[in-house]
């Protein structure tokens, strides 16, 4: 499994972004905020500390998580990178298939919307599954295509 990834919320997802932190400890996670849920956020700010992180790497591994309350707003704004595939999981398949299918190298979760031992699901299994290839690589690169 990666040992470094980095994640971030709103404070729709700041509970459940702590919650993942705690089951993967073997990880190195660098948390990019916020620190507390004391007061409300705005989901792009934090989804901007992430991407321009990831943006540099132009890595095509797992990266990241951003989590707000649906996950639609962070995948919204993430998906305006150019080098990054943010995908929305809301089940191990869903997330299976973001990996294998779609490379996607951010992983995005609704912290009001699934349950804490489904997120757990999702990242294991957005962390222990490769991309694909093959059919996939071709459609993978069209999404890059600009328009
Ligand atoms: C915050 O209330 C909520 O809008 C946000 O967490 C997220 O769900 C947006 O997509």
């Amino acid at each position: 499994m990666k040992k470094h990834l980095m994640i971030a919320a709103d404070h729709g997802g700041w509970e459940l972004k702590e919650q993942i932190k705690a089951h993967f400890p073997e990880i190195d996670w660098t948390d990019l905020g916020p620190q507390n849920s004391t007061s409300p956020v705005d989901y792009p700010d934090f989804a901007d500390l992430l991407c321009a992180k990831v943006e540099k790497s132009l890595s095509n591994d797992p990266q990241g998580i951003l989590i707000c309350g649906s996950g639609q707003g962070m995948a919204i704004r993430a998906n305006k990178y150019p080098h990054i595939r943010a995908a929305l999981a809301w089940s191990e398949d869903s997330s299976r298939l973001s990996r294998e299918h779609n490379n996607a190298n951010v992983l995005c979760l609704g912290g009001r919307l699934i349950s804490p031992s489904t997120a757990i699901e999702c990242v294991k299994t957005f962390l222990e599954t490769p991309f694909a290839g093959g059919r996939h690589t071709a459609r993978v690169e069209k999404i890059h295509k600009p328009l």
